[in-house]
């Protein structure tokens, strides 16, 4: 036999085995979202490709070279998205969720893609988990999102991560900052790789972001954005570290540290394992309170991170998972007892038991075998003599143990059995 097609490149199935942990992830996260108040909220998977642009930024890495972007039949350039904040924010303003005014606290979950090159840990298709507070600028809500992403992790019993934070300032400050990196790297611009070089134009941070040990060579010495931080900004990240502080959760400031989206204000932050290779980065988010105005929304200051769900995964443990098995397996003799098996399953199932049958005409053996292999544990036996008596077999399949009930009250007694 030969394989005639096979998934593309940088993407995967997920099969089952490896899905039970996937369903664990999301299952934890709602669960503890859900306790600091978070609601779910499902985005598209594509939008107006301007819907990127103008959130992440025209001159990032994502925008420059990793959207899958398509016109649709009436010209509209459409994008699968590379990220959730943006959609987030689209739709938080379309659907007018400012009024009347509160907090709002929103999580979404499912894949996103980018055409980047696909190495272990990076996917042109891969998962995230996400979640966006709308209007507060309270440095307590900075600590309180990272808080509950350490105890997320914790929850799935991650070990060995580091909080990487850093103030990216605002308006105000960045541009004096960035004005004396540009300064800085003046002499140095002829060490810069190619895409620093166009980067020290357009996006001069990014330089931070390269893994090239020439740009990293260049940037060693450069000033950080701590000397440039106005006031405001400045109090408000001491208040962060300050409230993390508070719930006990480690941080190593790094002043370097800068993202890939250029949406970012005041915070910036992203929680790296020790246990994985270059792609290492697990979550990261920050703080972003122009965005909203941007996307003709009111002025409103918002805060959200987004965890790597496929790398998370390859962090936890293989252990069992709650596995969704049957419980019952039906196994009959005869054509008569095989119509009557067809109905009692369809009861069986409505009543909400996990049924399995033989679709195969097999041997009683063999479907014996088969309800093993299933894992259940109990088996119901019906063939031409049972039928005939209104009875079947009930086996305990561990206990290999079997006993005739009547095939009127099959229901009632699985049920008592499974309780
Ligand atoms: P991001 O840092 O671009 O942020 O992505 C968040 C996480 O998604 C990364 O830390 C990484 O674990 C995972 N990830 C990104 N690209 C790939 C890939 N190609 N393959 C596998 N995993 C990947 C954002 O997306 C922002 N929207 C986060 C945010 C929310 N900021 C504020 N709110």
């Amino acid at each position: 036999m030969t394989i005639k097609y096979q998934a593309i490149k940088g993407v995967k199935d997920i099969l089952p085995g490896e899905t039970e942990k996937w369903q664990f992830m999301e299952m934890t996260a709602r669960e503890v979202f859900e306790c600091y108040g978070f609601s779910e909220i499902r985005i598209p998977i594509f939008e107006k490709t301007v819907v990127f642009t103008r959130s992440i930024g025209e001159t990032t890495d994502i925008v420059e070279k990793e959207m899958y972007t398509f016109t649709n039949g009436s010209g509209d350039s459409l994008t699968l998205r590379p990220e959730g904040t943006a959609s987030v924010v689209r739709a938080y303003v379309e659907h007018n969720l400012y009024n009347p005014p509160s907090v709002v606290k929103l999580y979404y979950m499912g894949p996103m893609f980018r055409c980047e090159r696909p190495q272990a840990g990076r996917y042109r298709q891969f998962y995230q988990i996400g979640a966006e507070v709308f209007g507060t600028e309270n440095p307590e809500m900075d600590a309180e999102s990272i808080g509950m992403l350490i105890r997320y992790f914790e929850r799935l019993g991650l070990k060995d991560l580091e909080l990487q934070i850093n103030s990216l300032g605002c308006d105000e400050c960045r541009p004096k900052f960035r004005k004396a990196l540009l300064e800085f790297l003046k002499d140095r611009k002829n060490m810069l790789c190619e895409d620093c070089q166009r980067r020290f134009e357009r996006n001069p941070l990014r330089i931070f972001d390269c893994k090239s040990a020439n740009c990293h060579e260049a940037t060693k010495e450069s000033p950080t954005i701590e000397s440039y931080m106005c006031e405001n900004c400045k109090s408000h990240f001491d208040s962060t570290l300050r409230y993390l502080d508070k719930l006990n959760i480690p941080h190593t400031e790094n002043p370097k540290l800068v993202r890939g989206l250029d949406y970012y204000t005041k915070t910036a932050f992203e929680i790296v394992s020790k246990k994985l290779g270059a792609q290492n980065t697990i979550a990261g988010g920050g703080r972003y309170d122009k965005l909203i105005e941007e996307f003709g929304g009111p002025p409103t200051p918002a805060f959200g991170f987004a965890i790597g769900i496929d790398r998370t995964a390859s962090l936890m443990e293989d252990k069992n998972y709650i596995r969704i098995s049957p419980q019952i397996f039906i196994a009959t003799v005869g054509e008569k007892a095989g119509e009557k098996a067809f109905e009692l399953i369809d009861t069986l199932r409505l009543k909400g038991i996990r049924v399995e049958r033989d679709y195969e005409n097999s041997s009683l053996k063999s479907q014996l075998r088969k309800a093993d292999r299933a894992g259940v544990k109990y088996t119901i036996i019906i063939g031409e003599d049972e039928i005939n008596k209104g009875r079947a077999i009930l086996r305990d399949m561990p206990a290999s143990q079997q006993e005739e009930i009547e095939i009127l009250r099959i229901e009632e007694i699985v049920s008592q059995k499974l309780r």
